[in-house]
């Protein structure tokens, strides 16, 4: 399962002028803020929390609130996450990928979801 999307970097930029770093809080657990330093690094994580929600189809929502997937960066800051556990079982996950990037004031994530599925039909 795949999932993409694309933020503007300015929308960070102006949530924070206007309500401050706390803004940050409705989409970033404490532990992402201290990660997300640059208005660029949220956007990228804000876009990634948004496809990884998109991967499994349903969008943010009850089912996957922006608290249930959880952004980390490896020893090599390459960015990766964890899902709540109700959505590991209920998808059967068993592996995740994520990539960032961001310039010219957007940033993008593709987020990539594998799961034991149903076996369908993909020949026509
Ligand atoms: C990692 C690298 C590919 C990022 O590419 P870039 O064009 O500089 O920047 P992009 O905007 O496309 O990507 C940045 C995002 O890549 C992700 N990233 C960083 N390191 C990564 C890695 N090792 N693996 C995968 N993704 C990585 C991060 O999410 C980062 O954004 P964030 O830190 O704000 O979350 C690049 O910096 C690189 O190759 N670095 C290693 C070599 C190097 O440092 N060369 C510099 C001198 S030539």
């Amino acid at each position: 399962m795949i999932g993409i999307d694309l933020i503007e970097i300015e929308r960070i930029t102006k949530l924070k002028k206007r309500f401050g770093d706390k803004a940050l809080l409705k989409f970033l657990s404490p532990e992402e803020m201290t990660l997300a330093k640059s208005d660029a690094t949220a956007a990228g994580f804000y876009a990634a929390k948004e496809a990884i929600s998109k991967a499994l189809g349903i969008g943010i929502s009850e089912k996957c609130g922006f608290m249930d997937i959880k952004i980390y960066k490896d020893a090599k800051n390459a960015p990766s996450f964890t899902l709540s556990r109700h959505l590991i079982e209920d998808y059967n996950i068993t592996d995740v990928s994520l990539s960032i990037t961001h310039d010219k004031g957007f940033a993008i994530a593709v987020a990539v979801i594998e799961g034991k599925k149903e076996t369908r039909q993909l020949w026509h």
